[in-house]
C-alpha cells in the first residue's frame, strides 16, 4: 500500500509561522511577549536537548524564554521554592519543569506546587481533571500535538478503533481520554493496552489508529498491524549508533521499515510527533499569556 509520511516537522513549522505573526500582533498593540520558562535539573542529555529545543522554538516565535539549571543534588525543597518564585512573577505567563526529576525529588509533589493557570506542560490534576470533564484546560503537549496532527490530515477519529500502547500520565491517559470524549477529533472507541495486557498483538491488528508511546523501541511489527492503518510513533529512545557524531540516534516504538508499507498513513521518527509537543507548548504559553484556557 503506498503510505503516506504524516510530516510533523513541516506542520510545526506552519504553526510556528502563525504564531510568530500572533506574537507580532500583540507587540504592535504594545502587550508584552509571551514569556516561557524552562527548570532543568540535572545533567540528562536527552532533557537538555529537549530543553534546549524549547528554548530555540520560543525565540524563532518570538517569545521570551528563561532556562533556570539546577545541580543533580539539588534538594525537593529549593525546587520548590524555584517553582514558587516562578508562579509569582508576573513576568513569567507559564513554565515547566522538565521531567524526570532525579530520583530523591517526589515528581508528582513538584507537579502539584507548579499554579494551574501556568502549567503549560498541562500536567497538574487540576488541569488534567478539567480536561477529562471537557472544560477549558491546558492539554499535555504530546497529546495536544497528536490530535492537531490527525486534525491537519483530515484523519476522522469519530466512530473508530484507536488502540493507544502506553499508560503513562503525560500521553497515554490523557490522550486515550480526548479521543473518546464527546468533541471534535474525540468520540473514538479507544482501547488502551500496557504491560499487563494479554494478547496485545490481537488488539493492535484490529486497531483503525494505532498509537505507540511505550518508550521500547521497535515494538510495534508488521504482524501488530492492520492493512490501512494510520500509526502514530511516539517513542523517541537514545540507541548508541556508530553512524552518527554523537553516538546515538533516536528510534521510535515501531518498527518503521516493515510497518509503513501496511499503513494509510504513518509519523516518522524523528519529524514526526516530537516536533509537534514543542509547538503545542508554544501554544499553551500563548493561552496562558493571553489570560485564557
Ligand atoms: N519529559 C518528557 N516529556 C516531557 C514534557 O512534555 N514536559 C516535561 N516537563 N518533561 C518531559
Amino acid at each position: 500500500m503506498a503510505y503516506q509520511i504524516i510530516d510533523g516537522k513541516k506542520v510545526s513549522a506552519e504553526l510556528k509561522d502563525e504564531i510568530a505573526e500572533i506574537v507580532n500582533d500583540r507587540i504592535e498593540k504594545g502587550q508584552k511577549k509571551p514569556h516561557l520558562a524552562a527548570v532543568l535539573v540535572g545533567n540528562d542529555g536527552a532533557s537538555e536537548t529537549y530543553v534546549n529545543h524549547k528554548v530555540k522554538a520560543c525565540a524563532q516565535v518570538g517569545f521570551e524564554s528563561t532556562l533556570i539549571r539546577l545541580p543533580e543534588d539539588t534538594s525537593e525543597n529549593e525546587i520548590l521554592s524555584a517553582v514558587n518564585q516562578l508562579n509569582n512573577d508576573s513576568d513569567i505567563d507559564g513554565f515547566i519543569v522538565q521531567l524526570p526529576l532525579p530520583k530523591h525529588i517526589n515528581e508528582q509533589k513538584i507537579i502539584e506546587a507548579i499554579a494551574p493557570e501556568k502549567d503549560v506542560d498541562g500536567f497538574h490534576p487540576i488541569n488534567l481533571g478539567k480536561m477529562v470533564v471537557g472544560l477549558p484546560a491546558f492539554i499535555s503537549a504530546t497529546p495536544f500535538g497528536i490530535v492537531e496532527l490527525l486534525k491537519k490530515y483530515n484523519i476522522e477519529t469519530q466512530g473508530k478503533n484507536v488502540v493507544v500502547l502506553g499508560r503513562s500520565n503525560i500521553v497515554g491517559t490523557p490522550l486515550s481520554i480526548l479521543l473518546s470524549r464527546k468533541s471534535d477529533f474525540g468520540n473514538a472507541t479507544v482501547t488502551i493496552c500496557h504491560s499487563r495486557t494479554q494478547n496485545i498483538g490481537e488488539i493492535t491488528s484490529k486497531a483503525d489508529i494505532l498509537i505507540a508511546a511505550l518508550g521500547r523501541p521497535e515494538f510495534v511489527t508488521a504482524n501488530m498491524v492492520k492493512e490501512g492503518a494510520v500509526v502514530i510513533d511516539v517513542g523517541t529512545t537514545r540507541v548508541k549508533s556508530d553512524k552518527t557524531k554523537s553516538g546515538w540516534k533516536l528510534k521510535g516504538d515501531v518498527l518503521f521499515d516493515e510497518v509503513a508499507p501496511k499503513c494509510s498513513y504513518i509519523t516518522p521518527v524523528p519529524g514526526g510527533v516530537g516536533p509537534m509537543t514543542i509547538v503545542s507548548l508554544l501554544k499553551n504559553t500563548l493561552i496562558a499569556a493571553s489570560g485564557k484556557k
